[in-house]
């Protein structure tokens, strides 16, 4: 229901109160339905906490100082036979297939993001991102999805989170696609929070039209929240789940549900199955990845924009980097984590603040602004601040483990350069490559050992090397697009 008059007046008294009566200038020339939205949209916002922020992340910006003594994390190595730190990837792996068998894990795709860099309108999980089928992401997990569904004989239940920016057009394109063969009711959607975007000059609340505020996505942070906010939490654990296998929506080669990874995080000694995290060898210093460090025996990520760059620099003796462990954004969650930290009143992540173009309107006059360089501050919580508040005194804390690039990171983030549509076609033809020379496949390559050929399979195909075993596979030319 509208509020009424009284409830205007005392919004506006509130507002005034923080700097932010802007808000309501056009409220009285508006259409009833378009007042009452906009009186809705004004009612959700934490009006009083609004004053704090633009003081702290617009007024001033808030300067990282990073802690000493940090030092970096320790990390379970891809290959587990390395005299560094030997470990059972087989034991692991049986733990977390008896994990995924027993119905205590789902997948769960941050998909709220606004994929700016790619230029694509829509959802991002819509982009078509197969190497020679074009099948758009979403397509893709769900292909994984039902895989080892079927390899453990059961469903898999998958969590998407969206933002109410993409909500209502991330769902109709499940519709769309018939939800890619898997079984509707296993499919959970949900819309993550959002933030007024701030003027960078005043602080005001930007607004998009004269009945709308401008808002962004909270940042995969704002998962947590919603998880508890929305029901996804009491859906999950009526399911019975206890672990989320979390992965970004930008990276189609990603293994979503890896029992060996889901193994460590339940029952490695020095876990303490709350939330851990993938890792890849940076491939360079300058790599523009988080990186996994160890602050007061704590694992953190420290953005590399705040790590210094001679420490970033530093190698050991036998060359490699001293911190190398990047991430990738890949982790294992604990229900149990989020029930913890999303139900308790006092848990906040920090806010990181990014600056933006906004689209925007004249406060005053209502005449649109089409900024020409960044006019707006944009707060955004992540998801890998969670990492710190892990461990419970017993000396069990957040682990890492590394993966290999080429298995596993694949991701579409900008059009063009690094991370973009052809560097992922490039890793997934490298990936299908290995697994089909593995399986005794002889495949062309140029004279820079590239394939030359574009290879594509599928999760249904195969979720592994191992499974193309016995599996008929057609003859590769040069040149040739192969699907299978
Ligand atoms: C991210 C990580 C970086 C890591 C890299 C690996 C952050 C801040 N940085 O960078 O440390 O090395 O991935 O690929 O995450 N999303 C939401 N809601 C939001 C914002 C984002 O769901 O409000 C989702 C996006 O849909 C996407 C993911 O989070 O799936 C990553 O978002 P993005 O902001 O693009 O992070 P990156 O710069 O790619």
């Amino acid at each position: 229901m509208a509020p009424g008059t009284a409830d205007v007046e005392s919004l506006r008294r509130r507002l005034d109160a923080v700097g932010q009566g802007h808000l309501l200038n056009f409220h009285d020339q508006l259409p009833a339905d378009r007042r009452a939205a906009l009186l809705d949209q004004v009612a959700g916002l934490e009006i009083e906490s609004l004053a704090e922020l633009v003081e702290r992340y617009v007024k001033n910006k808030p300067a990282f100082s990073l802690p000493a003594g940090v030092q970096p994390a320790d990390y379970y190595p891809f290959d587990h036979t390395s005299g560094r730190r030997p470990w059972d990837r087989d034991g692991y792996r049986a733990v977390g297939r008896d994990l995924l068998a027993a119905g205590k894990v789902a997948a769960f795709v941050v998909a709220g993001g606004q994929g700016s860099r790619l230029g694509y309108e829509g959802p991002k999980g819509c982009y078509p991102a197969g190497a020679v089928s074009g099948r758009p992401l979403f397509g893709m997990f769900a292909d994984q999805v039902l895989a080892t569904g079927r390899r453990h004989g059961r469903p898999i239940p998958w969590y998407i989170m969206t933002s109410p920016l993409n909500h209502e057009a991330t769902i109709e394109f499940f519709r769309e696609n018939g939800f890619f063969g898997l079984n509707e009711a296993d499919v959970m959607f949900f819309p993550q929070g959002v933030m007024p975007s701030l003027d960078i000059e005043s602080g005001k609340v930007l607004m998009s039209s004269p009945h709308e505020i401008a808002t962004n996505p909270d940042g995969h942070g704002g998962s947590i929240r919603a998880i508890v906010g929305s029901g996804a939490l009491a859906d999950m654990k009526r399911r019975g789940i206890e672990h989320l296998s979390y992965f970004q929506v930008d990276n189609p080669t990603v293994k979503a549900l890896d029992p060996v990874f889901l193994g460590l995080h339940a029952k490695a000694p020095d876990s303490s199955g709350q939330m851990s995290s993938k890792m890849v060898a940076k491939a360079y210093p300058e790599e523009k990845v988080g990186v996994f460090c160890s602050i007061g025996g704590r694992t953190q990520v420290v953005e590399y924009s705040d790590l210094p760059m001679e420490l970033q620099r530093e190698r050991l003796a036998d060359g490699s980097l001293r911190f190398i462990a990047g991430s990738i954004a890949i982790h294992v969650i604990s229900v149990g984590f989020i029930e913890k930290l999303g139900t308790d009143p006092s848990f906040s992540l920090p806010y990181h603040r990014a600056e933006k173009k906004i689209p925007c309107i004249d406060p005053r006059t209502g005449a649109p602004i089409t900024p020409e360089r960044n006019n707006g501050v944009k707060l955004e919580r992540f998801v890998f601040d969670a990492l710190s508040l892990c461990g419970s005194g017993d000396g069990r804390g957040s682990i890492v483990y590394e993966t290999d690039r080429v298995e596993e990171f694949a991701p579409i983030k900008n059009a063009q350069g690094a991370d973009s549509p052809l560097t992922s076609r490039e890793l997934q033809t490298e990936r299908a490559a290995r697994w089909l020379e593995r399986a005794g496949v002889k495949i062309p390559r140029g004279p820079d050992g590239k394939p030359d050929c574009v290879l594509e399979i599928r999760a249904t195909t195969a979720l592994d090397a191992q499974d193309l075993s016995g599996h008929p596979i057609p003859e590769i030319r040069a040149g040739a697009s192969v699907v299978m």
